[in-house]
């Protein structure tokens, strides 16, 4: 990867204001394709809310996002879906009654502009598509570690598993921009590892990660750019190196860790 890449999401001056409190405020910064940038913050930092923003579930106050092109800030979350945005939440959305595997089939259909599942169900391929999906989902549950999960209920799944379906799922989509809202929350050490291990071969197939966490060290290890937020704005952006030892983050954020 080189500094040349191309931008793929550039955020200028984006606000976002709920009553009185501005969760995020004037922030700007670019993503660029097949890079792992990484967004953290304190609590309260505005994190969420900018992914929320990005994916379309709510609208600036201000401000303006772009990807690639494409002007994708009043756009509603479906088509922000088709454009190539595909996320993960802080707060775990499976279903939790389907299996691990149809979790994942139903993130494959959101990139099929047009075909719902219903009119895959009426087509006389539909078996043989029903099948291909399938197939396509299991090799992502296997990229994941999972595959010998993947009948279990979601809901029987342990805290970290129900974290690596979100990220499968994501992923069925093929998406050129991967939003994951603190991925290895409730993870312990080796899944935290084979997390980083995926989002780095998630970056080298040319997908860009924008990848909020509140492990420093796995942001610091794995992200070309990192993108600090306090109190909604942007207080320094660069690269890992630069960013850790900005006097402005050690005071926000890394100086209030023990
Ligand atoms: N839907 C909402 N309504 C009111 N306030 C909100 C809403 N969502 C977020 N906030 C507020 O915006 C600020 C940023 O929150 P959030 O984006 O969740 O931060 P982070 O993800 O960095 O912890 C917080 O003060 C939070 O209370
Ligand atoms: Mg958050």
């Amino acid at each position: 990867m080189t500094a040349t890449n191309a931008i793929l999401l550039e955020l200028d001056r984006v606000s976002r204001a709920f009553g009185g409190v501005r969760a995020v405020d004037g922030a700007s910064f670019a993503v660029r394709k097949g890079d792992i940038h990484g967004l953290i913050g304190p609590n309260g930092a505005g994190k969420t809310t900018l992914l929320n923003l990005i994916s379309g579930l709510i609208r600036p106050t201000g401000g303006s996002i772009l990807l690639g092109e494409a002007r994708i800030d009043r756009l509603p979350p479906h088509r922000i879906a088709a454009l190539g945005v595909a996320r993960t939440y802080q707060n775990i959305r499976l279903f939790p009654e389907l299996s691990a595997l149809a979790n994942v089939i139903v993130g494959e259909h959101l990139r099929r502009k047009g075909t719902t599942l219903q009119s895959m169900l009426f087509m006389p391929s539909a078996r043989r598509e029903h099948e291909a999906a399938r197939e396509r989902a299991r090799a992502l549950l296997a990229r994941v570690g999972l595959l010998d999960r993947a009948e279990e209920r979601a809901s029987i799944l342990s805290y970290g598993e129900q974290r690596r379906v979100e990220i499968a799922r994501a992923l069925a989509a093929d998406p050129a921009l991967l939003l994951l809202d603190e991925p290895t929350a409730g993870m312990n050490p080796s899944e935290v590892g084979a997390v980083g291990q995926l989002v780095m071969e998630v970056a080298s197939q040319g997908q860009a990660v924008l990848l909020v966490e509140h492990n420093v060290k796995l942001v610091m290890g794995v992200c070309r750019r990192v993108t600090v937020l306090d109190f909604g704005k942007v207080i320094a952006d660069g690269p890992p190196a630069a960013v850790a030892a900005d006097p402005a983050v050690i005071a926000a954020y890394l100086g209030a860790k023990p």
